[in-house]
């Protein structure tokens, strides 16, 4: 049971949609988009400010052609997850992280953004509108989408006049449906981001630059790709929508936050954790042969959470590794560890999770 007599509700809604779960099947939930009943808005500027957003029902938006993100692409966006303990209580995971990056990636987009505290309250109010697509312990979280981009004309090259701040969101499950791990193929060809370039903020712009490189190895029946430095070809970088871990004599490696690599907040909250657990973590450039000498490799982000890594392919040198997945390893380890914080079974300790 949850209450949202406290929030202003949107014109011409008198009360949420009840205290009872929307109807929807939740054991075919995949990552494929449903939409929920309330989105949220908040626009800009006078003098660099946001103003008060609200929430609306979830619908289409209107936006001029010569909007800034349809013509340039001037936009970022956020994306984090709401739980449902076992009490039915439900709880936000980091989200003043993904208000801090996304106040990062507006900078160096040109953007003003919402302070971190605008941002926190509008996505625990869209939280608590559409609390009733929070799918049930154990059967997925919803996903929260936040969205700033230039929505003023413009024609010449530069920021636009106006933004708007919205926030969606969409019950999900897993995003890659594998059991036992997933297999990878190192790409050589494409890269996701270069020296000073954005690969470090989660500019909209990252992403379907992207969609090739995995379309391909999909086709080849592999479930995602492994990006490499586009300086030397020699060192990885992430997943298409995920950090990469290795595991090597127990000991954990990442590449660095260097401005190429998307600074995940489940990378942060796992390095936390395995330091927690007693385990040597080191982000350094990690080389595409220590990739394939590797105990265990996994991914994080916020969409894949933590997925474990069956096999890595390298086409162009003949070569594919497999690791050890399952019962007992270090990823599985920190898999329990994180999900049990995110869905209130491990008490947290951290401050981490934010009730609504
Ligand atoms: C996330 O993990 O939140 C992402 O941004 C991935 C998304 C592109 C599906």
């Amino acid at each position: 049971k949850f209450t949202t007599a406290a929030l202003p509700k949107p014109d011409g809604v008198s009360t949420f949609e009840g205290e009872n779960y929307a109807e929807f099947n939740w054991d075919e939930l995949g990552f494929g988009f449903v939409p929920t009943d309330f989105m949220y808005t908040m626009k800009c500027c006078d003098g660099g400010e946001f103003s008060q957003g609200n929430l609306n029902r979830y619908g289409n938006i209107e936006l001029s052609p010569s909007a800034g993100i349809l013509n340039y692409g001037q936009g970022v966006f956020e994306g984090l997850k709401a739980y449902r303990r076992e009490d039915e209580r439900v709880l936000l995971f980091r989200p003043e992280e993904n208000a801090k990056r996304l106040k990062k990636g507006a900078e160096r987009m040109c953007m003003p953004s919402p302070t971190i505290e605008q941002f926190v309250n509008a996505v625990k109010e869209t939280a608590i509108a559409n609390k009733r697509w929070v799918p049930p312990p154990g059967k997925g979280s919803m996903y929260i989408r936040p969205l700033l981009m230039g929505t003023g004309n413009v024609l010449g090259i530069g920021p636009a006049p106006e933004y708007t701040f919205i926030i969606y969101s969409s019950p999900v499950n897993s995003y890659h449906n594998h059991e036992g791990g997933l297999n990878l193929v190192v790409e050589d060809k494409l890269y996701r981001a270069v020296t000073s370039g954005t690969g470090g903020v989660k500019a909209v712009t990252n992403y379907a630059p992207i969609y090739k490189a995995k379309i391909d190895a999909k086709a080849k029946g592999y479930a995602d790709v492994v990006f490499l430095d586009a300086a030397t070809g020699n060192y990885i970088e992430e997943g298409s929508t995920s950090n990469i871990f290795i595991v090597k004599d127990n000991i954990i490696a990442t590449p660095p936050t260097n401005g190429t690599i998307l600074p995940g907040i489940t990378r942060k909250s796992i390095i936390e954790i395995a330091l927690d657990s007693g385990y040597q973590v080191t982000e350094r450039a990690v080389s595409l042969e220590e990739l394939l000498d590797a105990d265990e490799v996994f991914l994080t982000g916020t969409a894949v959470v933590l997925n474990p890594i069956a096999s890595v392919t390298v086409p162009y040198k003949g070569i594919r590794t497999e690791y050890r997945t399952g019962a007992e390893t270090v990823s599985q380890k920190l898999y329990e560890t994180l999900t049990g914080i995110q869905s209130g079974r491990i008490e947290d300790t951290k401050g981490w999770t934010v009730e609504i």
